[in-house]
């Protein structure tokens, strides 16, 4: 029996992937570039292990087994690297049979899933990159990237630390579709994330079903594939120079973009709510408040209602401060852990600056209810997937069996 561990990080795009070409290889329309987030806050972990006694291949996922025969897009995964495995075997006589073996696969996500944090793409990226290690692929990250996308497009972009983008190629095969590292974690290191996880009780449309649809039916999609290649080179110029400015006003744009598209799928797909309006407001206010004019912070959102706010170091009290009082805790215990001690023990919601400056009027933004927001999450730029080398941190024990 072989047994390994490894975990993959979130990664939140910046210039967003919307729409496929190929549904089936998962093969995109354009070009994507994301942000790897740290796993010190976020990650998925994934334990695999390959046994000549196991009987058929399982699964567990976040504590519950799911038929691993039902999932399509995790089986192309298996197919692909076991695929390779058994080349490798062919070559080599004394390699172990690794790929005729079945395996029993245990993931599960330090963040809860209720959190509506995405966790595809860590999910997939730590099943992929935990394959890779078992089955000892002699492959490139990149190659590897190109198995993560058929588990799910962004996932591929987990697979690497720091600033990622996705190439979306122009072969049918879908053989130069793949994840690239623009910047190493190491790059950036000023640059920070504020993950705000909005209260959202309904269940949205997926990101599978709902950016088909936007394919089918939006005329304002056709004209944002001229724009993305454009913006593409722009966000890559902004994060080689560390140029806030532009990466800021890209990544709002970028945003603001998709979710118009979305609004221009018909029927109309929204993922935004109003607590979510209300931050991009409250993150545009507390830009105009710059004395000097320059952007402090910018926001995103994916296919949900929660916002990721970018921004330099040097902000980042500040805006949890503005956020923290604008959108109020109900559970204080769990609603900002502090992990870099940013706030050090300070009453949270008080402290932002510039109290009483126009742009802050709460006629135009009033103070939310507690709980609107019901976690701020502060994290990093960070690695991409790490190995886990100890036997404690292992999902499955000397059975095979979930611990
Ligand atoms: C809005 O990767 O979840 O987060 O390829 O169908 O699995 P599938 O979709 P998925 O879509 C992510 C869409 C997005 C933008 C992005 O991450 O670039």
């Amino acid at each position: 029996m072989k047994t390994v561990t490894c975990t993959a990080p979130v990664n939140i795009a910046v210039i967003k992937y919307w729409g496929k070409r190929d549904t089936e290889l998962i093969l995109p329309t354009n070009d994507s570039l994301s942000v790897t987030l740290s796993q010190d806050i976020l990650h998925s972990k994934t334990t695999i292990s390959a046994s000549k006694d196991y009987t058929q291949d399982r699964l567990w996922l976040n504590g519950k087994e799911e038929d691993i025969t039902k999932n399509r897009r995790m089986h192309n995964c298996f197919r692909e690297t076991r695929a390779l495995r058994e080349k490798m075997e062919q070559a080599d006589s004394t390699l172990e049979p690794l790929s005729t073996y079945n395996v029993h696969v245990c993931s599960e996500n330090n963040f809860p899933t209720a959190a509506g944090l995405a966790s595809s793409a860590s999910g997939l990226a730590a099943l992929v990159y935990t394959l890779a290690q078992l089955f000892d692929l002699n492959v490139t990250v990149s190659e590897l990237s190109r198995i993560a996308r058929q588990g799910s497009g962004s996932a591929c972009r987990s697979l690497f630390g720091g600033f990622v983008a996705w190439e979306k190629g122009e072969a049918k095969d879908g053989s130069d579709s793949m994840a690239v590292q623009v910047a190493p974690e190491s790059h950036w290191p000023e640059l920070e994330a504020l993950v705000c996880v909005v209260s959202d009780a309904k269940k949205g449309t997926s990101s599978t079903e709902g950016m088909q649809h936007t394919v089918q039916t939006s005329p304002l999609f056709q004209e944002r594939l001229n724009i993305v290649p454009g913006r593409m080179e722009a966000m890559k110029k902004a994060i080689l120079e560390r140029d806030f400015q532009s990466f800021a006003e890209l990544t709002m744009r970028d945003s603001n973009q998709f979710h118009s598209v979305c609004l221009d799928t018909y029927p109309p797909i929204f993922y935004l709510n109003d607590t979510s309006r209300a931050i991009i407001q409250l993150v545009h206010a507390y830009n105009n408040s710059s004395p000097d004019g320059k952007l402090k912070a910018a926001y995103t959102y994916d296919a949900g209602s929660n916002a990721v706010i970018y921004a330099p170091k040097e902000n980042m009290r500040e805006i949890i401060q503005l956020i923290s009082h604008y959108f109020p805790s109900q559970d204080a215990a769990t609603y900002f852990t502090d992990p870099y001690n940013v706030i050090a023990g300070a009453p949270l919601g008080q402290d932002f600056v510039p109290q009483g400056h126009a742009s802050f009027n709460e006629k135009v933004i009033p103070v939310f209810a507690p709980g609107s927001v019901s976690r701020l999450l502060h994290t990093k730029v960070h690695d991409g997937p790490r190995i886990l080398a100890s036997e404690d941190d292992s999902l499955l024990n000397a059975e095979g069996l979930p611990k």
